[in-house]
C-alpha cells in the first residue's frame, strides 16, 4: 500500500471504497512486480489511477502529458479517460516502456499515446504543444527543471500534477534531510511561491499535488 501517511486500516478503508482496478491494470501491476522487484514501488497507486482516469475525463484535454511512464500504469490510466486528445509520454527506459507499450495495445489506446525515450529535461524542451494536463512522476533531482518547462507550455486553466510530494511525510520533519526529500521540499517551496498557479496539496497515496495555472 502506497498510502504511507494513513494509518494502514484507515488505507485499507480507502481502498475498499475506492473503485477498485480491473482485470489488466491488476495484471499490469502483477507483471511489474514480478518483472522489476523492487522498483514497482514507484508505480502509483490505485486509487490515484481512478483519480487520474476520472480527472482526465472531466478536464477532456486535448494534449496531455506525462513525464515518467514506467511499465505504464498511471498513462493507461490517463488514456483511458481521453476522448479525442493524446497522451504524450516522456521517459528514459526503452525496458520499462517496453511493457507500458504492450499493455497499451491490449487496452486499445496505443493509437492515442506517444512514447518520447530520452532524458526529460532534453525532450520536454522541444516539444511545442500548448499542453492541457500534466502528470508529472519522474527523477525528483530534475522536478523543478520539468516544472519550469511544463509551465512554460501549459495553458491557462490547464492542470500540472505532481506525484510524491509529501515523501512518506518527511518533508515536513526536520529529521529527514534525504537528497529526494530536499528536492521535493525545494520544489515544493518554488510551486507554493509560484503566483502564476493556484496550488492544493492532496495527502492521497505519497502526496499528490494539483497546481492550475491561472
Ligand atoms: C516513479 S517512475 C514512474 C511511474 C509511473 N508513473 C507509473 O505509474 O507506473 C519514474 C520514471 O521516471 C523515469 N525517469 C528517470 N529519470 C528520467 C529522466 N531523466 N528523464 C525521463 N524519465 C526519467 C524512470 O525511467 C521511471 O520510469
Amino acid at each position: 500500500m502506497k498510502a504511507y501517511l494513513l494509518d494502514p486500516a484507515v488505507a485499507r478503508y480507502v481502498l475498499e471504497h475506492t473503485t477498485p482496478p480491473d482485470p489488466l491494470l491488476s495484471r499490469l501491476a502483477r507483471e511489474t512486480a514480478e518483472v522489476t522487484g523492487g522498483d514497482a514501488r514507484m508505480q502509483i497507486a490505485p486509487d490515484q489511477g481512478q483519480f487520474l482516469t476520472m480527472l482526465t475525463k472531466l478536464m477532456r484535454p486535448q494534449v496531455a502529458v506525462e513525464v515518467g511512464t514506467f511499465t505504464g500504469y498511471s498513462s493507461l490510466c490517463i488514456a483511458r479517460g481521453l476522448s479525442g486528445g493524446t497522451l504524450h509520454c516522456f521517459d528514459v527506459s526503452e525496458e520499462w516502456t517496453s511493457v507500458a507499450r504492450r499493455y497499451w495495445q491490449e487496452a486499445g489506446v496505443a493509437d492515442r499515446v506517444t512514447l518520447t525515450l530520452g532524458p526529460a529535461l532534453r525532450t520536454l524542451a522541444a516539444f511545442d504543444e500548448t499542453i492541457d494536463l500534466a502528470f508529472l512522476d519522474a527523477d525528483k533531482a530534475n522536478y523543478r527543471g520539468y516544472y519550469e518547462l511544463l509551465m512554460e507550455r501549459l495553458r491557462p486553466g490547464g492542470l500540472l500534477l505532481a506525484d510524491n510530494t509529501l515523501r512518506h511525510g518527511w518533508v515536513a520533519d526536520p529529521m529527514h534531510d534525504g537528497d529526494t526529500v530536499e528536492d521535493i521540499r525545494r520544489f515544493n517551496d518554488l510551486v507554493a511561491a509560484d503566483p502564476r498557479v493556484t496550488v492544493v496539496m492532496l495527502p492521497v497515496a505519497d502526496g499528490l499535488t494539483m497546481i492550475m495555472k491561472n
